[in-house]
């Protein structure tokens, strides 16, 4: 009696013992496997030859070594709370190329920023970088960079979005641009039909002439300038249209184009960068391999530069080929109690990026 009792005990001991660990197993399993396959990758990512960059750690602990080359090649989103790491984040590969200049000739990067900070720091970094280099190399890595700085009143940078793109059709150019001009628009202040097709003959006009935008209001309102600008022109259809046309223009489109391009361009900051006669070529930048890095925050943040702590996080937006553009804080929409934020970043996303970026903008 006693043996069978102990046996019982013992057997039902171990069947529960065993019961627990079967069910554990079910329960955990899925899980630990994947752990186990990402580790595995992991460790494979760090015996990687080339450059690397840590970005912190799994929730499980196993250290996060990525090549860098994989990181400027992948196309991500970084996302987090206010203060959550974004920004550090990103200025992981960013530090780490800049470490590297000026040999690093495979791959370089844009930084594209409404909140000014990524801008600092990256630019932080490059000016002591420089500081460690000599002759050649200094000289190497400063030609490579090329700052556009909105913020700046001292040198301003100019943005004349109607400087032509080379080897483009002219009209298709200025439809493009009229295109741009009227999404920037809110949605119940929209051109008519009418107002748009003055601001199209209007763009053609001072792209002809390589005037900035800033020129339309002379081109509505001077009767001198206009016709002078007629005189010289080579644009049959454009004379044509000002000569039968324009004067026939009701008051109230003439108005209504005239109030809805002041509104776009109101801030002097963004009326400074456009009023300029020339606009940064991002596709000629980016092929020559430059380091582009275009701050559009129109105030200087209270900026740290001291040097960044390892942050972690998710992957960062890097994307495309030869220099590529991260962008940082680029949800115009956040700042809408800074107007020339919004306005500007627009602006350059919609008018400069390159086509190739455009497309994932
Ligand atoms: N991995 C990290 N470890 C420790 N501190 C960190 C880490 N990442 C960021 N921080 C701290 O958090 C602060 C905010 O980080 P960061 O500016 O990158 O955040 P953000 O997400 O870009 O914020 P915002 O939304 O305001 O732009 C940094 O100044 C830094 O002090
Ligand atoms: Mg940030």
């Amino acid at each position: 009696m006693i043996t069978l009792w102990a046996r019982d005990r013992l057997t039902g001991r171990h069947l529960k013992r065993k019961t627990r660990e079967y069910l554990e197993k079910l329960e955990h399993g899925p899980v630990l496997a994947s752990q186990s396959a990402a580790t595995e990758l992991l460790r494979q990512m760090a015996d990687e030859p080339g450059p690397k960059v840590s970005v912190g750690k799994t929730s499980w602990g196993e250290p996060v070594i990525v090549p860098l080359i994989d990181l400027v090649k992948a196309c991500g989103l970084t996302t987090g709370g206010m203060g959550a790491g974004k920004t550090m984040f990103a200025m992981l590969p960013i530090a780490e190329m800049i470490r590297l200049l000026p040999g690093l000739t495979n791959m370089s990067f844009g930084v594209l920023d409404a909140k000014g900070e990524l801008f600092e720091r990256a630019l932080y970094l490059l000016g002591a970088r420089l500081a460690q280099l000599r002759g050649r190399e200094r000289e190497a890595l400063a030609r490579r960079i090329v700052v556009i700085d909105f913020s700046s009143r001292d040198a301003v940078s100019p943005y004349n979005i109607l400087a032509g793109w080379p080897y483009t059709d002219q009209d298709f150019f200025v439809t493009s641009r009229l295109e741009t001009l009227r999404e920037l628009l809110p949605a119940g202040e929209k051109l008519s039909l009418r107002g748009a097709a003055v601001l199209k003959n209007i763009l053609t006009l001072l792209a002809e002439f390589n005037l900035p935008l800033t020129y339309l209001e002379a081109v509505l309102g001077d009767d001198a300038f206009r016709q002078k600008l007629l005189l010289r022109s080579k644009n049959a259809a454009v004379r044509a249209y000002f000569q039968r046309y324009f004067l026939q223009e009701g008051k109230q489109t003439i108005g209504a184009l005239r109030a809805r391009m002041e509104a776009l361009f109101a801030s002097a900051g963004v009326h400074l960068a456009l009023s300029g006669s020339t606009a940064p070529d991002f596709k000629s930048l980016q092929n020559e391999g430059k380091i582009v890095l275009v701050n559009c925050a129109l105030r200087h943040p209270a900026v740290d530069l001291r040097p960044a702590e390892q942050p972690a996080g998710n992957l960062p937006l890097v994307r495309g080929r030869g220099p590529e553009f991260l962008f940082d804080e680029t949800a115009a929409g956040g700042y809408g109690d800074r107007p020339d934020h919004g306005t500007l970043l627009r602006l350059l996303l919609l008018f400069s990026l390159p086509k190739s970026l455009h497309r994932h903008s």
